[in-house]
């Protein structure tokens, strides 16, 4: 049978990399003729089934995948399900996936009579390369995160000798603000599984330099530093097709309703509450949530606040808020309607598009960075790991977001209060910095713009992008 030319689509075990695949296909689907398949393991594929539409075209594939094969707790197939500890073992076990996806794309092959259009997976899956070269089918790369982010750790991963000895570091042709404290690096992390994670990604970024391209959810305007500089660094053609939309894709199940969150952003004034989120994947230890939910407190400023289990506990365990926050902290914030504490996962998009909400503090991992900068909601940053410092410091560079978290991983309550204040006191920094965040909102909805004479940076990148794979030497065909 000859089918329709397929896009393969790879991701990442891990919401922040499931959630902007997902928005991929989904905006694939609807611009392009092809069919999109998703492919992963078993239970990341009923996660994202379930957050589909029933008129989806998309087509969702399994990989056989068994956790306990890999030391992993049953029902723990993404990296939110883990502990921080456990998180390299996930890494690892992706690499066990190659024979059966190579089968299954020799599968595809015969069933659709020809080879995929081409494989885009994710950067910590850089075996697909690999794959793909060997059937001679299109690959690209694509890169969840921003362009600063992936800039500096392909930097850092593909060339040791970089990591800095003293104590600040800065990438050549970065601007001078985009000075790194060592403390800063995710690569200077001297847990015992560094080594193991560092050459795992130091393998899986090399293998994707030979990949035909690399896709990025960003926008041209908005990251030009970090895109020239990757372009440079790889030398490959990379696609600027951001920022995607991802409203209306399902997530988690949450703990409140979307609807209580609603109601109680309703109750207060706009741009008033502090949405406080540190993601997916992150949590911060029990002294940090005390000295938090104190500086919170004793700001003044309201807040919806997402709790996940601190360090060094379940993150599917009960939960302790008795032994994680101060006495009485809960009763006392939810009495004076001060503050909501929502368990886990909360709707984050609908809190981010309420006009209530006046300021997000965040870890900055790039969804959250992109659904804030997409609404033009200031950001406090608090980064943590991974490429959060680079992303915060691109916001700042924009000017809609203040770092709260300098040198070293402690942050003080009274450098809590002291940020809250700057951001949502009503102060020149904060107006300033909502100023700002409206007009990158403006750039970024010029970058889509699809109607009218000239098409958006990101809706051209698009095409390029389809265009470079149907061209391609390796594969021809295509209605895009
Ligand atoms: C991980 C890495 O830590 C980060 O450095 C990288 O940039 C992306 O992957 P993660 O913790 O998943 O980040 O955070 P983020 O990228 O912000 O993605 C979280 C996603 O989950 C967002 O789309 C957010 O809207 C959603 N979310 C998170 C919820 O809907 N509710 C929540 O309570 C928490």
């Amino acid at each position: 049978m000859n089918g329709r030319d397929r896009i393969i689509l790879f991701p990442f075990m891990a919401q922040g990399h499931l959630i902007p695949f997902l928005a991929l296909a989904t905006h694939l689907e609807h611009r392009t003729g092809y069919t999109i398949t998703i492919v992963n393991t078993p239970l990341n594929i009923k996660t994202l089934k379930s957050s589909l539409p029933p008129t989806t075209t998309i087509h969702l594939v399994s990989l056989p995948f068994n956790g306990s094969d890999h030391s992993l707790p049953p029902n723990s197939e993404s990296t939110d399900a883990l502990p921080h500890h456990l998180l390299p073992r996930l890494y690892h076990s992706s690499q066990t996936l190659q024979p059966s996806f190579e089968n299954l794309i020799s599968t595809l092959t015969n069933q659709d009579g020809h080879p995929p259009l081409c494989i885009i997976s994710d950067m910590f899956l850089g075996w697909t390369v690999q794959i793909a070269n060997r059937l001679g089918i299109f690959h690209s790369i694509f890169i969840t995160g921003g362009a600063h982010g992936a800039s500096i750790d392909f930097t850092l991963y593909l060339d040791p000798n970089s990591q800095p000895d003293s104590a600040e570091f800065q990438l050549p042709g970065f601007p001078d603000s985009f000075r790194v404290h060592r403390s800063q690096l995710k690569i200077a992390d001297d847990s015992s599984d560094s080594d193991s994670m560092f050459r795992f990604i130091h393998l899986q970024f090399n293998l994707c330099l030979s990949s035909d391209g690399f896709l990025f959810n960003t926008v041209e305007e908005m990251e030009k530093i970090g895109l020239e500089y990757f372009r440079k660094k790889t030398n490959r053609p990379v696609w600027a097709i951001g920022l995607l939309k991802n409203e209306g894709i399902a997530r988690k199940a949450i703990d409140v309703s979307a609807g209580r969150c609603i109601s109680w952003l309703d109750f207060h004034r706009p741009n008033s509450v502090l949405y406080v989120s540190f993601g997916s994947q992150n949590t911060i230890s029990v002294s940090q949530m005390m000295e938090l939910a104190m500086g919170l407190e004793s700001s003044g400023t309201k807040f919806i606040w997402v709790v996940r289990a601190p360090h060094g506990f379940d993150v599917d365990g009960e939960f302790r808020t008795e032994e994680w926050l101060p006495e009485g902290f809960e009763e006392r914030i939810t009495e004076r309607k001060q503050g909501m504490l929502v368990k886990r996962w909360a709707p984050q998009l609908e809190i981010l598009s309420h006009g209530s909400t006046g300021g997000f503090l965040s870890h900055c991992g790039w969804n959250s960075t992109v659904e804030s900068l997409r609404r033009g909601v200031p950001v406090i940053g608090w980064p943590m790991s991974a490429e959060q410092f680079y992303n915060a410091k691109m916001m700042e560079e924009l000017g809609v977001c203040v770092v709260g978290r300098g040198e070293g991983m402690e942050i003080g309550r009274s450098e809590v209060v002291r940020v809250i204040e700057m951001v949502m006191g009503g102060k020149e920094k904060g107006e300033e910095m909502k100023r700002k965040g409206l007009k990158v909102k403006e750039m970024i909805e010029e970058a889509v713009r699809e109607d009218g004479g000239s098409l958006g940076s990101s809706v051209k990148a698009l095409g390029d992008f389809v265009m470079a794979a149907v061209s391609s030497k390796k594969m021809i065909g295509g209605d895009f």
